[in-house]
């Protein structure tokens, strides 16, 4: 049977994640046409690539050429919905519900104009 390496590139969330889908596939999918060998994990620092490598029952481990950390995603993704929400609540006196991104000066400002004749209506 052919073998397919798998190498995970960071082990977070998403590393783990592929890592786990990896180990259980042949729980779901019977029989496979290859085999899956979990081959290699890549972390920032040796012992976070040793901790993967265990972890994840790997056959080797490595840190990344440079030895630095990519920024995720998980730090920034909080962001445009606290400043779209800051933003909808500084508008709430104009009956703005909504502002869609990219909230730029002009948009805010005509959502502000659209806004008017309907709040003097009230
Ligand atoms: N979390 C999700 O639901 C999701 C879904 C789809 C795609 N993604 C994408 O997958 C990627 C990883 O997301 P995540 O949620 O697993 O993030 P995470 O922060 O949980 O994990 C990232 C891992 O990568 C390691 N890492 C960072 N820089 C590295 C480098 N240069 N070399 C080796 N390892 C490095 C970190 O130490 C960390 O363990 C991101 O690009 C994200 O946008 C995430």
């Amino acid at each position: 049977m052919k073998t397919l390496g798998v190498g995970i590139l960071g082990f977070g969330f998403m590393g783990k994640t592929h890592t786990y889908a990896h180990h259980t596939i042949p729980l779901y999918y019977s029989p496979l046409p290859i085999k899956c060998r979990l081959k290699a994990v890549c972390e920032v620092t040796p012992e976070l690539a040793a901790a993967a490598m265990e972890t994840g029952q790997f056959e080797r481990c490595t840190t990344n050429p440079l030895g630095v950390k990519g920024s995720g995603e998980a730090g920034c993704i909080g962001a445009p919905p606290a400043v779209i929400n800051a933003l909808v609540d500084a508008l709430a006196p104009y009956g703005i519900k909504h502002i869609d991104m990219p909230a730029t000066p002009r948009a805010i400002w005509e959502a502000i104009q659209a806004a008017r004749p309907r709040a003097a209506a009230e």
